[in-house]
Protein backbone atom coordinates (compact mmCIF):
# COMPACT_ATOMS: atom_id res chain seq x y z
CA UNK A 1 0.00 0.00 0.00
CA UNK A 2 1.21 3.27 -1.08
CA UNK A 3 1.99 5.97 2.37
CA UNK A 4 -1.00 7.70 3.19
CA UNK A 5 -0.17 11.38 3.80
CA UNK A 6 -1.74 13.06 7.01
CA UNK A 7 -3.89 16.62 6.20
CA UNK A 8 -1.92 19.21 7.40
CA UNK A 9 -3.19 22.06 4.49
CA UNK A 10 -5.96 24.51 5.59
CA UNK A 11 -9.56 23.44 3.96
CA UNK A 12 -10.20 25.50 1.08
CA UNK A 13 -14.28 26.20 2.04
CA UNK A 14 -17.53 26.43 0.06
CA UNK A 15 -18.16 30.40 -0.32
CA UNK A 16 -20.41 31.91 1.75
CA UNK A 17 -24.06 31.80 0.41
CA UNK A 18 -23.41 29.24 -2.45
CA UNK A 19 -24.35 25.67 -1.92
CA UNK A 20 -23.39 22.12 -3.15
CA UNK A 21 -26.30 20.22 -4.31
CA UNK A 22 -24.97 16.45 -3.36
CA UNK A 23 -26.19 13.21 -4.46
CA UNK A 24 -28.72 12.68 -1.76
CA UNK A 25 -31.03 16.03 -3.16
CA UNK A 26 -30.97 15.33 -6.32
CA UNK A 27 -33.62 12.91 -6.40
CA UNK A 28 -35.67 16.32 -6.11
CA UNK A 29 -33.72 18.28 -8.48
CA UNK A 30 -34.16 15.35 -10.70
CA UNK A 31 -38.18 15.55 -10.37
CA UNK A 32 -38.54 18.98 -10.57
CA UNK A 33 -36.76 19.08 -13.64
CA UNK A 34 -38.87 16.05 -15.61
CA UNK A 35 -42.30 18.21 -13.81
CA UNK A 36 -41.07 21.16 -15.38
CA UNK A 37 -39.85 20.02 -18.78
CA UNK A 38 -43.43 17.96 -18.93
CA UNK A 39 -45.36 21.05 -18.67
CA UNK A 40 -43.39 23.10 -20.95
CA UNK A 41 -43.88 20.37 -23.50
CA UNK A 42 -47.69 20.07 -22.47
CA UNK A 43 -47.85 24.10 -22.91
CA UNK A 44 -45.93 24.56 -25.73
CA UNK A 45 -42.81 26.74 -24.42
CA UNK A 46 -39.11 25.76 -26.05
CA UNK A 47 -35.91 25.57 -23.33
CA UNK A 48 -33.60 28.42 -24.07
CA UNK A 49 -30.33 28.58 -22.47
CA UNK A 50 -28.63 32.05 -21.81
CA UNK A 51 -24.77 32.73 -20.73
CA UNK A 52 -24.24 33.41 -16.86
CA UNK A 53 -22.55 36.32 -17.77
CA UNK A 54 -23.55 39.27 -19.76
CA UNK A 55 -23.32 42.96 -20.05
CA UNK A 56 -23.44 45.41 -16.79
CA UNK A 57 -25.56 47.58 -18.87
CA UNK A 58 -28.16 44.93 -19.71
CA UNK A 59 -29.58 44.80 -15.85
CA UNK A 60 -29.33 47.76 -15.46
CA UNK A 61 -31.50 48.93 -17.85
CA UNK A 62 -34.03 46.03 -17.76
CA UNK A 63 -34.34 45.39 -14.11
CA UNK A 64 -33.75 49.15 -12.95
CA UNK A 65 -30.70 50.43 -11.50
CA UNK A 66 -32.63 51.02 -8.04
CA UNK A 67 -33.48 47.94 -7.89
CA UNK A 68 -32.06 46.16 -4.63
CA UNK A 69 -31.05 43.75 -7.19
CA UNK A 70 -29.00 45.77 -9.35
CA UNK A 71 -28.22 48.35 -6.91
CA UNK A 72 -27.24 46.18 -4.06
CA UNK A 73 -26.48 42.95 -5.13
CA UNK A 74 -25.44 42.17 -8.44
CA UNK A 75 -21.95 40.76 -8.66
CA UNK A 76 -20.37 43.00 -11.48
CA UNK A 77 -16.61 43.12 -12.79
CA UNK A 78 -14.25 44.54 -15.38
CA UNK A 79 -12.87 41.20 -17.30
CA UNK A 80 -9.25 41.29 -18.90
CA UNK A 81 -10.71 43.04 -21.72
CA UNK A 82 -12.44 45.92 -19.88
CA UNK A 83 -16.09 44.99 -20.38
CA UNK A 84 -18.35 45.57 -17.40
CA UNK A 85 -19.92 42.41 -16.84
CA UNK A 86 -22.23 40.49 -14.38
CA UNK A 87 -23.46 37.58 -13.00
CA UNK A 88 -27.36 36.82 -13.64
CA UNK A 89 -29.25 38.76 -10.89
CA UNK A 90 -32.08 36.88 -12.80
CA UNK A 91 -33.04 35.51 -16.69
CA UNK A 92 -35.70 37.32 -18.15
CA UNK A 93 -33.61 39.80 -18.97
CA UNK A 94 -31.14 37.57 -20.63
CA UNK A 95 -34.21 36.20 -22.62
CA UNK A 96 -35.54 39.84 -23.77
CA UNK A 97 -32.17 40.26 -25.06
CA UNK A 98 -31.50 36.92 -27.09
CA UNK A 99 -35.26 37.41 -28.20
CA UNK A 100 -34.16 40.58 -29.83
CA UNK A 101 -31.15 39.58 -31.23
CA UNK A 102 -31.83 36.62 -32.52
CA UNK A 103 -34.62 38.26 -34.21
CA UNK A 104 -37.28 35.86 -32.64
CA UNK A 105 -39.59 39.27 -33.05
CA UNK A 106 -40.08 38.15 -36.74
CA UNK A 107 -41.28 34.42 -35.91
CA UNK A 108 -44.73 33.39 -35.42
CA UNK A 109 -45.76 35.29 -32.14
CA UNK A 110 -46.07 34.50 -29.42
CA UNK A 111 -42.47 32.97 -28.91
CA UNK A 112 -42.67 30.73 -25.55
CA UNK A 113 -40.04 29.93 -23.95
CA UNK A 114 -38.65 28.30 -20.26
CA UNK A 115 -35.31 27.74 -18.74
CA UNK A 116 -33.69 25.85 -15.93
CA UNK A 117 -30.57 27.93 -14.44
CA UNK A 118 -28.49 29.51 -11.76
CA UNK A 119 -28.73 32.98 -10.63
CA UNK A 120 -26.56 35.19 -8.74
CA UNK A 121 -27.58 37.73 -5.95
CA UNK A 122 -25.00 38.88 -3.04
CA UNK A 123 -28.13 39.03 -0.73
CA UNK A 124 -27.63 38.61 3.05
CA UNK A 125 -27.82 34.30 2.52
CA UNK A 126 -30.38 32.66 5.19
CA UNK A 127 -32.71 29.99 5.15
CA UNK A 128 -34.15 29.45 1.46
CA UNK A 129 -31.87 32.69 0.61
CA UNK A 130 -28.86 31.86 -0.98
CA UNK A 131 -26.12 33.51 -3.79
CA UNK A 132 -26.14 30.89 -6.22
CA UNK A 133 -29.72 29.72 -6.36
CA UNK A 134 -31.66 28.29 -9.48
CA UNK A 135 -34.85 29.46 -11.21
CA UNK A 136 -37.28 27.70 -13.67
CA UNK A 137 -39.03 30.60 -15.54
CA UNK A 138 -41.55 30.61 -17.93
CA UNK A 139 -41.88 33.61 -20.74
CA UNK A 140 -44.30 33.99 -23.24
CA UNK A 141 -42.93 37.14 -25.46
CA UNK A 142 -45.45 38.85 -27.63
CA UNK A 143 -49.11 38.82 -26.48
CA UNK A 144 -51.36 40.58 -24.87
CA UNK A 145 -54.35 38.85 -24.14
CA UNK A 146 -55.43 38.50 -20.43
CA UNK A 147 -56.19 35.23 -20.74
CA UNK A 148 -52.34 34.65 -21.40
CA UNK A 149 -51.86 36.32 -18.31
CA UNK A 150 -54.10 33.73 -16.23
CA UNK A 151 -53.32 30.51 -18.29
CA UNK A 152 -49.17 31.52 -17.31
CA UNK A 153 -50.52 32.15 -13.02
CA UNK A 154 -52.40 28.73 -13.52
CA UNK A 155 -49.05 27.52 -14.98
CA UNK A 156 -47.24 28.33 -11.94
CA UNK A 157 -49.86 26.81 -9.84
CA UNK A 158 -50.00 23.79 -11.42
CA UNK A 159 -46.17 23.36 -11.62
CA UNK A 160 -46.07 23.44 -7.95
CA UNK A 161 -49.16 21.63 -7.30
CA UNK A 162 -47.95 18.87 -9.22
CA UNK A 163 -44.75 19.05 -6.84
CA UNK A 164 -47.25 18.13 -4.23
CA UNK A 165 -47.33 21.84 -2.50
CA UNK A 166 -49.98 23.57 -1.32
CA UNK A 167 -49.47 26.96 -2.29
CA UNK A 168 -51.74 30.61 -3.43
CA UNK A 169 -51.67 33.06 -5.42
CA UNK A 170 -51.23 36.59 -4.75
CA UNK A 171 -52.02 38.63 -7.78
CA UNK A 172 -52.06 42.55 -8.12
CA UNK A 173 -52.12 44.83 -11.03
CA UNK A 174 -50.00 47.57 -11.04
CA UNK A 175 -50.39 49.63 -14.09
CA UNK A 176 -48.70 50.80 -16.76
CA UNK A 177 -46.87 53.94 -17.68
CA UNK A 178 -50.54 55.93 -18.28
CA UNK A 179 -51.81 55.38 -15.04
CA UNK A 180 -48.38 54.79 -12.70
CA UNK A 181 -47.03 58.16 -12.85
CA UNK A 182 -50.51 59.58 -11.04
CA UNK A 183 -50.67 56.75 -8.14
CA UNK A 184 -46.77 57.08 -7.84
CA UNK A 185 -47.83 60.87 -6.93
CA UNK A 186 -50.57 59.87 -5.02
CA UNK A 187 -48.44 57.43 -2.84
CA UNK A 188 -45.46 59.48 -2.56
CA UNK A 189 -48.26 61.97 -1.10
CA UNK A 190 -49.41 59.46 1.27
CA UNK A 191 -45.98 59.04 3.01
CA UNK A 192 -44.51 62.19 2.96
CA UNK A 193 -46.02 63.44 5.89
CA UNK A 194 -44.82 59.99 8.01
CA UNK A 195 -41.01 59.98 5.84
CA UNK A 196 -39.33 60.24 9.47
CA UNK A 197 -41.24 56.63 10.86
CA UNK A 198 -39.92 54.31 7.56
CA UNK A 199 -36.78 52.39 7.94
CA UNK A 200 -33.74 54.07 6.06
CA UNK A 201 -34.12 52.33 3.09
CA UNK A 202 -37.47 53.00 2.35
CA UNK A 203 -36.67 56.86 3.13
CA UNK A 204 -34.18 56.14 -0.24
CA UNK A 205 -36.89 53.99 -1.93
CA UNK A 206 -39.82 56.88 -1.26
CA UNK A 207 -37.09 59.17 -3.63
CA UNK A 208 -35.87 56.75 -6.08
CA UNK A 209 -38.96 53.79 -5.96
CA UNK A 210 -41.57 54.49 -4.08
CA UNK A 211 -43.67 51.01 -4.93
CA UNK A 212 -41.43 49.33 -3.36
CA UNK A 213 -42.63 50.79 -0.09
CA UNK A 214 -45.78 48.51 -0.29
CA UNK A 215 -43.82 45.46 0.57
CA UNK A 216 -40.62 46.50 2.68
CA UNK A 217 -40.72 43.74 5.07
CA UNK A 218 -40.18 46.35 8.28
CA UNK A 219 -42.83 46.45 10.89
CA UNK A 220 -42.95 49.83 11.09
CA UNK A 221 -43.18 50.26 7.45
CA UNK A 222 -45.48 47.40 7.08
CA UNK A 223 -47.82 49.53 9.24
CA UNK A 224 -47.51 52.66 7.42
CA UNK A 225 -48.53 50.48 4.31
CA UNK A 226 -51.60 48.93 5.40
CA UNK A 227 -53.34 52.39 4.86
CA UNK A 228 -51.58 53.57 1.62
CA UNK A 229 -53.61 54.17 -1.45
CA UNK A 230 -53.97 50.86 -3.68
CA UNK A 231 -52.75 50.62 -7.36
CA UNK A 232 -55.99 48.58 -7.90
CA UNK A 233 -58.18 51.72 -7.34
CA UNK A 234 -55.91 54.16 -9.45
CA UNK A 235 -55.61 52.05 -12.90
CA UNK A 236 -56.43 52.97 -16.37
CA UNK A 237 -59.68 51.83 -17.96
CA UNK A 238 -57.65 49.90 -20.49
CA UNK A 239 -55.26 48.03 -17.30
CA UNK A 240 -58.91 47.82 -15.24
CA UNK A 241 -60.69 46.00 -18.07
CA UNK A 242 -57.29 43.72 -18.53
CA UNK A 243 -57.04 42.94 -14.61
CA UNK A 244 -60.45 42.35 -14.74
CA UNK A 245 -60.55 40.14 -17.46
CA UNK A 246 -57.60 37.93 -16.00
CA UNK A 247 -59.64 37.45 -12.80
CA UNK A 248 -62.39 36.42 -14.41
CA UNK A 249 -60.07 33.20 -16.51
CA UNK A 250 -58.37 32.43 -13.52
CA UNK A 251 -62.31 31.83 -11.61
CA UNK A 252 -62.78 30.06 -14.75
CA UNK A 253 -59.50 27.87 -14.23
CA UNK A 254 -60.96 27.19 -10.46
CA UNK A 255 -57.22 28.62 -9.79
CA UNK A 256 -57.15 30.17 -5.41
CA UNK A 257 -55.90 33.63 -5.59
CA UNK A 258 -55.87 36.51 -3.29
CA UNK A 259 -55.47 39.87 -4.49
CA UNK A 260 -53.01 41.76 -2.68
CA UNK A 261 -51.82 45.64 -2.94
CA UNK A 262 -48.36 44.93 -1.77
CA UNK A 263 -47.24 42.62 -4.35
CA UNK A 264 -45.60 45.27 -6.50
CA UNK A 265 -42.71 43.10 -7.30
CA UNK A 266 -38.92 44.14 -6.92
CA UNK A 267 -37.69 43.89 -10.98
CA UNK A 268 -38.60 47.27 -12.65
CA UNK A 269 -39.85 45.92 -16.09
CA UNK A 270 -43.57 45.08 -14.52
CA UNK A 271 -46.72 46.35 -16.10
CA UNK A 272 -49.93 45.12 -15.23
CA UNK A 273 -50.77 42.03 -14.16
CA UNK A 274 -48.00 40.72 -11.22
CA UNK A 275 -48.10 37.97 -9.00
CA UNK A 276 -46.22 35.57 -6.69
CA UNK A 277 -46.62 32.13 -5.58
CA UNK A 278 -46.13 32.01 -1.61
CA UNK A 279 -46.75 29.48 0.77
CA UNK A 280 -47.92 30.68 4.39
CA UNK A 281 -45.05 29.72 6.80
CA UNK A 282 -45.83 28.51 10.10
CA UNK A 283 -45.47 31.92 12.00
CA UNK A 284 -48.00 33.18 9.07
CA UNK A 285 -45.38 35.08 7.22
CA UNK A 286 -45.58 34.83 3.43
CA UNK A 287 -42.58 33.08 2.03
CA UNK A 288 -42.38 33.34 -1.98
CA UNK A 289 -41.44 30.05 -4.26
CA UNK A 290 -42.04 32.23 -7.28
CA UNK A 291 -43.16 35.36 -8.97
CA UNK A 292 -43.93 37.05 -12.39
CA UNK A 293 -45.86 39.32 -14.29
CA UNK A 294 -45.86 40.92 -17.41
CA UNK A 295 -43.95 43.53 -18.97
CA UNK A 296 -44.95 44.79 -21.65
CA UNK A 297 -42.68 47.46 -22.39
CA UNK A 298 -39.08 45.45 -21.75
CA UNK A 299 -38.56 44.50 -25.26
CA UNK A 300 -38.86 48.26 -26.46
CA UNK A 301 -36.19 49.48 -23.52
CA UNK A 302 -34.24 46.75 -24.82
CA UNK A 303 -34.17 48.25 -28.74
CA UNK A 304 -36.73 46.27 -29.97
CA UNK A 305 -40.06 47.46 -31.10
CA UNK A 306 -43.10 47.41 -28.55
CA UNK A 307 -43.57 43.97 -27.84
CA UNK A 308 -46.12 42.77 -24.57
CA UNK A 309 -44.80 40.22 -22.92
CA UNK A 310 -45.22 38.20 -19.39
CA UNK A 311 -43.49 35.60 -17.48
CA UNK A 312 -42.84 34.26 -14.29
CA UNK A 313 -39.80 32.31 -12.46
CA UNK A 314 -39.79 29.59 -9.26
CA UNK A 315 -36.84 29.42 -7.27
CA UNK A 316 -35.43 25.53 -6.87
CA UNK A 317 -34.11 25.95 -3.36
CA UNK A 318 -37.21 27.07 -1.94
CA UNK A 319 -39.34 24.87 -3.74
CA UNK A 320 -36.88 21.53 -2.32
CA UNK A 321 -37.17 23.31 0.88
CA UNK A 322 -41.12 23.73 1.17
CA UNK A 323 -41.12 19.66 -0.14
CA UNK A 324 -39.05 18.42 2.50
CA UNK A 325 -41.24 20.18 4.88
CA UNK A 326 -44.42 18.47 3.73
CA UNK A 327 -42.77 15.47 3.02
CA UNK A 328 -43.83 15.31 -0.41
CA UNK A 329 -43.46 11.93 -1.92
CA UNK A 330 -40.49 11.45 -4.68
CA UNK A 331 -40.24 8.70 -7.34
CA UNK A 332 -38.57 5.65 -5.96
CA UNK A 333 -34.37 5.94 -6.01
CA UNK A 334 -32.56 4.46 -8.91
CA UNK A 335 -31.54 0.61 -8.27
CA UNK A 336 -30.17 -1.69 -10.17
CA UNK A 337 -31.55 -4.60 -12.18
CA UNK A 338 -28.04 -6.80 -11.76
CA UNK A 339 -24.97 -6.54 -9.68
CA UNK A 340 -21.98 -8.79 -10.54
CA UNK A 341 -19.88 -9.61 -7.98
CA UNK A 342 -16.72 -11.51 -8.24
CA UNK A 343 -14.21 -14.10 -6.97
CA UNK A 344 -10.80 -14.33 -8.24
CA UNK A 345 -8.39 -12.24 -10.96
CA UNK A 346 -10.24 -14.26 -13.69
CA UNK A 347 -13.42 -13.59 -12.72
CA UNK A 348 -12.59 -10.05 -12.08
CA UNK A 349 -11.29 -10.51 -15.93
CA UNK A 350 -14.60 -12.07 -17.60
CA UNK A 351 -16.72 -9.43 -15.70
CA UNK A 352 -15.33 -6.30 -17.10
CA UNK A 353 -17.02 -8.37 -20.57
CA UNK A 354 -19.92 -9.21 -18.79
CA UNK A 355 -20.77 -5.87 -18.04
CA UNK A 356 -20.17 -4.24 -21.27
CA UNK A 357 -22.89 -6.81 -22.47
CA UNK A 358 -25.53 -5.94 -19.93
CA UNK A 359 -25.04 -1.98 -20.05
CA UNK A 360 -25.44 -2.84 -23.99
CA UNK A 361 -28.69 -4.39 -23.39
CA UNK A 362 -29.44 -1.57 -21.28
CA UNK A 363 -29.96 -3.23 -18.58
CA UNK A 364 -28.77 -0.92 -15.46
CA UNK A 365 -26.03 -3.10 -13.65
CA UNK A 366 -24.01 -1.99 -10.33
CA UNK A 367 -20.63 -3.76 -9.46
CA UNK A 368 -17.86 -3.43 -6.86
CA UNK A 369 -14.80 -5.11 -8.76
CA UNK A 370 -12.14 -3.65 -6.87
CA UNK A 371 -13.47 -5.50 -3.60
CA UNK A 372 -12.35 -8.96 -3.11
CA UNK A 373 -14.66 -10.25 -0.52
CA UNK A 374 -17.70 -12.27 -1.97
CA UNK A 375 -19.42 -11.36 1.27
CA UNK A 376 -18.69 -7.93 1.02
CA UNK A 377 -20.28 -7.37 -2.57
CA UNK A 378 -23.33 -8.97 -1.65
CA UNK A 379 -24.17 -6.96 1.30
CA UNK A 380 -23.21 -4.04 -1.19
CA UNK A 381 -26.15 -5.46 -3.84
CA UNK A 382 -28.33 -5.67 -1.28
CA UNK A 383 -27.67 -2.04 0.15
CA UNK A 384 -27.91 -0.72 -3.09
CA UNK A 385 -31.39 -2.83 -3.85
CA UNK A 386 -30.26 -4.81 -6.64
CA UNK A 387 -32.80 -7.56 -7.69
CA UNK A 388 -30.21 -10.10 -9.08
CA UNK A 389 -26.71 -10.64 -8.37
CA UNK A 390 -24.64 -12.55 -10.85
CA UNK A 391 -22.06 -14.02 -9.40
CA UNK A 392 -18.75 -15.33 -11.07
CA UNK A 393 -15.82 -17.27 -9.11
CA UNK A 394 -12.90 -19.67 -10.46
CA UNK A 395 -15.63 -22.82 -10.71
CA UNK A 396 -17.98 -20.60 -12.70
CA UNK A 397 -14.72 -19.72 -15.04
CA UNK A 398 -13.53 -23.07 -15.49
CA UNK A 399 -17.49 -24.34 -16.25
CA UNK A 400 -18.30 -21.44 -18.54
CA UNK A 401 -21.34 -20.71 -16.02
CA UNK A 402 -22.18 -17.88 -13.82
CA UNK A 403 -24.43 -18.13 -11.11
CA UNK A 404 -27.79 -15.91 -10.70
CA UNK A 405 -28.92 -15.56 -7.23
CA UNK A 406 -32.34 -13.75 -6.88
CA UNK A 407 -31.92 -10.82 -4.18
CA UNK A 408 -34.94 -10.98 -2.31
CA UNK A 409 -35.19 -14.72 -1.52
CA UNK A 410 -31.61 -15.86 -2.08
CA UNK A 411 -32.40 -18.64 -4.48
CA UNK A 412 -29.76 -19.40 -6.85
CA UNK A 413 -29.25 -20.82 -10.68
CA UNK A 414 -26.37 -21.66 -12.74
CA UNK A 415 -26.83 -20.89 -15.92
CA UNK A 416 -24.94 -20.88 -19.17
CA UNK A 417 -22.45 -17.52 -18.94
CA UNK A 418 -23.10 -17.09 -22.65
CA UNK A 419 -26.94 -17.18 -22.14
CA UNK A 420 -26.63 -14.68 -18.42
CA UNK A 421 -27.45 -11.53 -20.32
CA UNK A 422 -30.33 -13.32 -21.94
CA UNK A 423 -31.44 -14.92 -18.40
CA UNK A 424 -31.70 -11.45 -16.82
CA UNK A 425 -33.68 -10.04 -19.13
CA UNK A 426 -36.38 -12.91 -18.64
CA UNK A 427 -36.13 -12.52 -15.26
CA UNK A 428 -36.70 -8.99 -15.24
CA UNK A 429 -39.63 -9.18 -17.84
CA UNK A 430 -40.96 -11.16 -15.20
CA UNK A 431 -40.63 -9.57 -11.94
CA UNK A 432 -42.06 -6.15 -13.89
CA UNK A 433 -45.41 -7.91 -15.35
CA UNK A 434 -45.78 -9.30 -11.73
CA UNK A 435 -45.57 -5.97 -10.10
CA UNK A 436 -47.75 -4.87 -13.20
CA UNK A 437 -50.76 -7.04 -12.06
CA UNK A 438 -50.14 -6.31 -8.06
CA UNK A 439 -50.43 -3.04 -8.71
CA UNK A 440 -53.80 -3.42 -10.99
CA UNK A 441 -55.50 -5.65 -8.23
P1 LIG B 1 -37.98 37.18 -8.50
O1 LIG B 1 -39.23 37.37 -7.71
O2 LIG B 1 -36.88 38.13 -8.23
O3 LIG B 1 -38.40 37.26 -10.03
O4 LIG B 1 -37.43 35.71 -8.31
C1 LIG B 1 -38.26 34.60 -8.53
C2 LIG B 1 -38.06 33.57 -7.44
O5 LIG B 1 -36.67 33.24 -7.34
C3 LIG B 1 -38.42 34.04 -6.04
O6 LIG B 1 -39.80 33.94 -5.81
C4 LIG B 1 -37.64 33.06 -5.19
O7 LIG B 1 -38.32 31.83 -5.06
C5 LIG B 1 -36.39 32.84 -6.00
N1 LIG B 1 -35.29 33.65 -5.44
C6 LIG B 1 -35.05 34.96 -5.61
N2 LIG B 1 -33.95 35.32 -4.92
C7 LIG B 1 -33.49 34.23 -4.31
C8 LIG B 1 -32.37 33.95 -3.45
N3 LIG B 1 -31.49 34.88 -3.11
N4 LIG B 1 -32.20 32.67 -3.00
C9 LIG B 1 -33.08 31.69 -3.35
N5 LIG B 1 -34.14 31.90 -4.15
C10 LIG B 1 -34.35 33.14 -4.62
C11 LIG B 1 -37.53 37.12 -11.08
O8 LIG B 1 -36.39 36.76 -10.98
C12 LIG B 1 -38.17 37.40 -12.41
N6 LIG B 1 -37.16 37.24 -13.45
C13 LIG B 1 -39.32 36.44 -12.65
C14 LIG B 1 -39.99 36.70 -13.96
C15 LIG B 1 -39.86 35.96 -15.07
N7 LIG B 1 -40.75 37.73 -14.23
C16 LIG B 1 -41.12 37.66 -15.49
N8 LIG B 1 -40.57 36.60 -16.02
Amino acid sequence: MPKVKKASKSVIKLVKGMKDILPNEQAYWDLIRNKVNAAAKDYGFQYIDTPIVEATALFKRAVGEETDAVSKEMYSFVDQGGEKLSLRPENTAGVVRAYIEHGMLNLPQPVKLFYFAPQFRHDKPQAGRYRQFWQFGFEVIGENDPIVDAQMISLSYFILQELGLNVEIQVNSIGDDSCRPKYIKTLTNYYKDNKKDLCLDCQKRLLKNPLRLLDCKVKKCQDLAKDAPQTVDHLCDECNKHFTAVLEYLDELDVKYNLNSKIVRGLDYYTKTAWEIVETSEEGKLNALGGGGRYDDLVYLMGGRQTPAIGFACGVERVINKMKDVKASLPENWRPDVYVATLGPEARKKALHLLLELRKEKVSVSEDLAKTGLKGQLESADKKGARYALILGQKEIVDGTVLIRDMENGVQEVVDIKKAVKEVQKRLEHHLIAKVLKKSK
